[in-house]
């Protein structure tokens, strides 16, 4: 097993690590990652194709014609991945099951390789000490249930149900930390609406159906979890990012508006407070039933919020719902893939959820993209990417310091990976993965998370 030496390594602030070091010894330091960015072995061993695979056939679908086709081979690797978090000492690993590796036609006939390959990793990664976080959904719907309607189709949320029960039966055993989904509002808006993801359909009808069964599915996961895996400690992973009218200008105002609302609320209200956002609730009500919100509104035990920076809208009427993607301030920092640097705004975020819904929250998702590659000695410098994490985990520490319930923290993410529409061009591992020989390496950031987290394997 590689030897982690700090010898010209980047540190971490001594004030930094010496908080890191006076957390309670529960607090949870983590790394995720996703199926479909990372397994690979998309046609093997019976898993049948999600949306995403025919996204990456669709022309300009991918950046570069890239696809999830081998990713990072860790269907075939899983062991040496779970070796290097362990060598980085991480306490938890949060990762996906591929619902079309289970199902391979979403529902019906189980493919047994697929339930196998998990028990494999929840296996190993419990052996190594690191305790799995087991997310149901990473945005890989079986493209067979795309093409009954897919999550426009009210059916999917009884779908989505039945692949959850299959896991808490399977997995239930040995998985205590469960989460229904990833980012709700991300697969749902460029999925839907502004055709950024898979299945890339424009359309404000199957949006807004989109959302609500999407809203019942959740609800419909906690139901099943909690009845067949009694002592399971359950949430759903929201992206929450301030939503800042591009130039602060009024006619960018009611733009920045509607954003905020189906970006930032669209679901943890409805899941958390029992109802949709007004302008969400106006649009949606002939789509929802008798019922519905109680369905929906089930006890979580913590949310996950994946946060990287704000995110700057302006009126654009040629689009879906008349909001596109603005410019942040020109003078404002960024890092390498154009994405604003702004650490107070992680800060208010965690002061915000709190407030706003009162259930812990553990950061599940947090991280800096670049193109790092090795120096001519091997070694991986990415001091942007240290840079990040220090400033965004030091805006975490004062967040927590006013208030935020905050549990834990997840790097995003393990393994340099595919970057979904942007293919394999931003890296944001901590460890750099080299894709014509799937050699690993350790970058810079790897052993300054290490050194910040100590050894926190239970
Ligand atoms: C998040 C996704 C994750 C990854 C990061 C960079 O929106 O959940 O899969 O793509 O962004």
């Amino acid at each position: 097993m590689t030897l982690i030496t700090m010898e010209s390594r980047p540190e971490p602030e001594a004030a930094l690590a010496a908080w890191a070091r006076s957390l309670p010894p529960d607090f949870v330091w983590g790394v995720s990652t996703s199926a479909y960015q990372i397994e690979g072995a998309a046609a093997r061993d019976g898993r049948g194709p999600s949306i995403w695979d025919l996204r990456c056939r669709v022309p300009g679908g991918v950046a570069n014609g890239d696809t999830g086709d081998v990713a990072c081979d860790h269907y075939h690797r899983y062991a040496e991945d779970i070796a290097l978090m362990r060598t980085i000492g991480v306490a938890a690993y949060r990762f996906s099951v591929s619902w079309p590796r289970l199902l391979p036609r979403g529902r019906g006939a189980i493919n047994p390789a697929g339930l196998d390959f998990y028990d494999r990793v929840i296996d190993a990664t419990l052996e190594a000490g690191i305790e799995p976080w087991l997310c149901l959904y990473h945005w890989d719907l079986p493209q067979a249930l795309q093409d009954l309607g897919g999550w426009a189709h009210r059916d999917c949320a009884g779908w989505y149900a039945d692949y959850a029960a299959l896991c808490a039966r399977r997995y239930g055993d040995r998985v205590r930390r469960w989460i229904t989904f990833n980012e709700f509002s991300v697969f749902t808006l460029f999925g839907y609406a502004i055709p950024w993801a898979a299945p890339g359909i424009v359309d404000r009808t199957q949006h807004l159906r989109a959302i609500h069964h999407v809203n019942l599915a959740h609800g419909a996961g906690v139901d099943v979890l909690r009845a067949l895996v009694p002592h399971a400690s359950i949430g759903a992973i929201h992206n929450r990012q301030c939503v800042i009218a591009e130039g602060g200008r009024a006619e960018n105002q009611a733009a920045a508006a509607l954003l905020d609302e189906h970006w930032n609320l669209a679901f943890p209200d409805p899941q958390l407070r029992g109802h949709y956002p007004p302008q969400v609730a106006a649009a949606i009500e002939p789509h929802v039933q008798a019922g519905d919100m109680a369905r929906i509104c089930r006890p979580v035990d913590w949310i996950g919020l994946n946060h990287y920076g704000p995110i700057f809208a302006k009126a654009d009427p040629t689009t879906t719902w008349g909001y596109g993607w603005g410019a942040a301030p020109p003078d404002s920092p960024t890092y390498d893939i154009g994405w604003a640097v702004f650490p107070d705004a992680f800060r208010d975020e965690l002061l915000e959820l709190t407030r706003r819904y009162r259930v812990p929250i553990f950061v599940t998702e947090n991280g800096c993209g670049g193109s790092d590659s090795p120096d001519g000695s091997g070694r991986v410098a990415d001091p942007h990417r240290v840079r990040y994490l220090s400033l965004y985990i030091e805006a975490m520490r004062a967040a927590m310091n006013a208030g935020a319930d905050v549990h834990g923290y997840f790097v995003w993410s393990l393994l340099d990976n595919f970057e979904w529409g942007s293919g394999y061009g931003p890296r944001f591992g901590l460890v750099h993965v080299d894709f014509a020989t799937q050699r690993r390496t350790l970058k810079d950031s790897a052993f300054w998370y290490s050194a910040l987290i100590g050894n926190r394997q239970g």
